[in-house]
């Protein structure tokens, strides 16, 4: 059943106070709901019949109902497929229901489960009616007061969201703490933890000088790696009222760590519950990757508690109002914490291989969709990230200040309400006065458009022209497509590499489908660097020379730009090389991308991460995105040529960078230690590849290291290094990893993707033995992410090899894993959605495989994902 945003309808009945009693068991849980309910004035008259109340629920069982204290008779309620119906006695009432749950047996992870003997829930979107029968959309807005129950020395500890307002012992060894929560919200934002858990804990006080609690909750075996998490919440707590002047408004905020999660973290009010893989960290046991996701992953739940909580979504088709708005912010106050170019860098590089091709495939959706099966399939990055750059738009065409103008206005009008992604629209455009009318296309139409560029010089009037056309692919139910008021910030560079501009760069603001644009009193003929900082999410394409480029890379302002040339002269030698290789003729590097290569290394290192980003070649997944037919092998061996010609080219460069980036003393992960460590490490892989001296200074590293950074990414060097002499390295330093780590989740997450990523003979081989390996837990998503997860979307020459017999493998998990976790298994099944882009074997391979899953009875989550894959 599809559902659409033009049937949209506010609800017949308001919930004004919700009060749960939950008595935690191990076999049968109880859940007693009492609801303050009152009818919609705006869907009825007085004197006309009520409406009835359709709460929704499953997997409930129901034992009682009581309408203003009175039991519910067999013939005054139905149960039906959707939940529980009951006609309303007056305009307000207070229903109270009684219903049995089994947490223990809910393999699902939404609603109310266990997680290594802890009870935890994920109501977002719709789990809650898992839990008790309820009007389970974002728009009902109630008080919640929660009363939970449970053996006292298996669960010590009892949460739910707001205030700890009473506590108390019950016979036969048990407890309660009852939680009051005052804030209005939806029940998506609900939460119940119980468990043996410590917490460490720390204060924040607030500018207005209110001090607030911080708590992070784990396991007592996690009770070393929390550090980092209340660090970076701090330090997001201060940001968020100097940028946006937003104060926290609780006096306690909570964290919870759990390791069987299906994303990374829940922003539920004042009790947020993580990912453990997203939270906890120490240095022997997460890399500097992992410290900055932390960071941002607690940074962006934190921001959530304004953009998402205090103002909610009025329906899920407005998920981006607070996601795309709150990746947005995670995102600035990240660039404000670290480097913000290699923030950039990394955003775009999400943006461009996987939020692109989601856009190319057959799930493509606009920001803000119009219609869904599931909406769990849509917590997506075209939601997320595209949703933020979206947002990033807007702060461009507005700037900082009227922007923030317009996010005071808007948290100010909507706070305590269910809103749209209009509402945010037209703050934004009543505290600027800029009018966004097409711009709302960027929220409508799906697709990521196109930028052709050419350009014309006029030396005797100094006129410099370039002409801009844009257009946008058809994707599934929008043929064609209006212009989009796109930003593009352009600068232009004289002979000697400087910007000709005043103020450097100029936003041209791109609304027709042809625009020209002039600039005056050019002194000569410029190079252009076009859509700096990446200023739109589109592609963008001007006839460049390779020389050009290189001269970009070298010289332009912008160091996003600067990158940018340097990728994509890369993807120009690469896409030359992939034709050589299937005619069979020795595969050539260009002269240009050598030299320029040659300029780069033997220049100062002013900013190491930044040359990091530019020794890292085009992913394989990038490559892929861009081409059509996608020549999976050609796209390898090319990479790995390119790759191959550098380490031999550059040796004794990357000799000098490998020793000039070393560290001493204690490890820490601030970005100035982490910049050289990347460096560092892209180096090591560089001379792993040139030379056996190469292979042994990885294993050195791998025995030296004093944190996971150093010790993973020597690792990950052996594993992937294809000389001989890196085999046995790599066994051995594999089986020490384990051995030292093995009671580790979060380490074994890395070891087992390591190894599914390792793209040598017999990919696929391995990783099934991996599925035996008592390190393997199907139940937890991480585990299915790392290994199954990684080998499908990132080694793409295992999973495309043996005649299909890598799609046959996905094809059975998917199957298998849908019965249990269906937003898991309708996750893990996206290459396969990707059919379209291969060559017609491989296409009809995949094919196959998709239309062998259709034949099972699947979830809706699944079913929707497949079905739209085949049509
Ligand atoms: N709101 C959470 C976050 O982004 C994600 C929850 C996702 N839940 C889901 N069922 N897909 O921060
Ligand atoms: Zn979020």
């Amino acid at each position: 059943r599809t559902i659409y945003l033009k049937d949209y309808r506010a609800p017949d009945y308001w919930i004004d106070r919700t009060d749960l009693k939950v008595d935690l068991h191990e076999g049968q849980s109880r859940v007693e709901a009492t609801l303050s309910l009152r009818v919609n004035e705006a869907h009825w008259t007085p004197g006309q019949p009520l409406p009835p109340l359709e709460l929704q629920g499953s997997e409930l069982v129901l034992e009682g109902a009581w309408v203003d204290g009175v039991a519910l008779g067999a013939d005054e309620y139905q149960l039906t497929e959707q939940g529980l119906v009951i006609q309303a006695p007056s305009a307000r009432f207070e229903l109270r229901t009684r219903c049995r749950i089994e947490p223990q047996n809910n393999t699902s992870l939404e609603g109310l489960y266990k997680s290594n003997g802890m009870f935890c829930t994920q109501c977002e979107a719709e789990g809650f009616r898992k839990i008790t029968y309820y009007l389970d959309r974002p728009d009902v807005m109630s008080v919640f007061s929660c009363r939970i129950s449970a053996d006292q020395i298996r669960y010590p500890v009892l949460l739910s969201n707001g205030n700890e307002i009473d506590r108390g012992v019950l016979e036969e060894g048990r407890h309660w703490v009852q939680w009051h929560d005052p804030f209005p919200k939806p029940a998506y934002l609900f939460a119940l933890v119980a468990g043996d858990l410590q917490h460490v804990s720390d204060q924040f006080v607030t500018r207005s000088g209110r001090t607030v609690t911080l708590q992070l909750y784990t396991e007592p075996r996690n009770i070393g790696k929390c550090d980092h998490a209340i660090d970076s919440l701090k330090r997001a707590m201060r940001w968020d009222e100097e940028v946006y002047g937003r104060e926290y408004d609780l006096d306690i905020f909570m964290i919870v760590a759990v390791d069987h999660f299906n994303m990374g973290a829940m922003e539920n009010k004042g009790l947020n519950i993580f990912n453990s893989s997203c939270v906890l960290a120490s240095a022997d046991t997460a890399t500097d990757a992992s410290f900055q996701r932390i960071e941002a992953i607690v940074a962006h739940e934190y921001f959530h508690n304004w953009s998402g909580n205090r103002v909610t979504c009025r329906d899920w088709f407005q998920l981006s109002l607070k996601e795309g708005f709150t990746v947005f912010r995670d995102a600035e106050f990240s660039a404000d914490m670290n480097s913000r170019a290699v923030k950039r860098i990394e955003d775009v590089s999400l943006l461009r291989t996987a939020q692109f091709a989601e856009d190319a495939g057959p799930m493509a959706h606009p920001v803000r969709p119009d219609s869904y099966m599931e909406i769990s399939n849509f917590y997506t990055l075209t939601v997320y990230e595209k949703g933020a750059e979206v947002v990033r738009m807007i702060h461009r065409l507005l700037g900082a200040e009227a922007f923030r103008r317009g996010s005071d206005l808007y948290f100010e009008r909507h706070d305590g309400q269910a809103v749209t992604v209009e509402d945010f629209v037209r703050a934004m455009e009543e505290a600027s006065g800029i009018d966004l009318t097409q711009f709302r296309r960027w929220y409508e139409q799906a697709g990521t458009p196109r930028v052709t560029v050419s350009d014309s010089y006029d030396s005797a009037s100094g006129r410099y022209s370039l002409h801009f056309s844009q257009s946008c692919p058809a994707t599934p139910g929008q043929v064609s497509k209006l212009p989009f008021h796109i930003p593009i910030a352009v600068g232009l560079l004289d002979a000697e590499g400087h910007d000709l501009l005043p103020d450097s760069t100029r936003l041209v603001e791109l609304t027709e489908a042809q625009q020209t644009v002039h600039f005056e009193a050019i002194s000569e003929r410029p190079v252009p660097s076009l859509l700096r900082g990446f200023s739109a999410p589109v592609k963008l394409s001007y006839d460049y020379s390779d020389a050009q480029l290189a001269f970009l890379m070298a010289n332009d302002s912008d160091a996003f730009n600067r990158w940018d040339a340097s990728q994509q002269l890369c993807v120009r030698v690469l896409q030359r090389m992939v034709p050589q290789y299937l005619e069979g003729t020795p595969l050539k590097v260009d002269g240009v991308l050598t030299e320029a290569f040659s300029a780069l290394l033997r220049a100062p290192v002013s900013d190491p991460a930044a040359l990091e980003t530019m020794l890292v070649l085009p992913a394989e997944a990038y490559l892929a995105e861009i081409s059509e037919p996608v020549e999976v092998e050609a796209i390898h061996a090319a990479r790995e040529a390119l790759a191959n010609h550098l380490a031999e080219r550059f040796a004794p460069e990357f000799e000098h960078l490998y020793r000039d980036s070393q560290l001493e003393g204690a490890y820490q992960p601030t970005a100035e230690h982490m910049a050289l460590r990347s460096l560092k490490n892209a180096a090591l892989g560089y001379l792993a590849r040139g030379s056996d001296a190469g292979v042994e200074l990885a294993h050195q590293q791998y025995r030296a290291a004093n944190n996971m950074t150093d010790r993973f990414r020597a690792l990950a060097t052996l594993v992937h290094c294809e000389r001989g002499s890196a085999r046995a390295l790599a066994k051995s330093c594999l089986q020490d990893f384990y051995d030292n780590f093995k009671n580790d989740p979060q380490v074994i997450e890395l070891w087992l993707s390591v190894q599914a990523s390792c793209q040598r003979d017999g990919a696929l081989e391995r990783v099934q033995a991996l599925m035996a390996h008592e390190a393997f837990d199907a139940g937890n998503p991480n585990k299915l992410r790392s290994l199954i997860g990684v080998f499908c979307s990132q080694n793409s020459i295992g999973f495309h090899s043996g005649e299909g017999a890598g799609y046959r493998f996905l094809a059975d998990q998917v199957i298998e894993l849908d019965q249990r976790n269906p937003q898991i298994a309708s996750r893990l099944v996206t290459p396969l959605t990707r059919l379209r882009k291969y060559p017609a074997a491989r296409q009809q391979q995949m094919r196959e495989q998709l239309q062998r899953i259709f034949t099972h009875s699947l979830s809706p989550d699944l079913y929707e994902v497949v079905s739209k894959s085949l049509q």
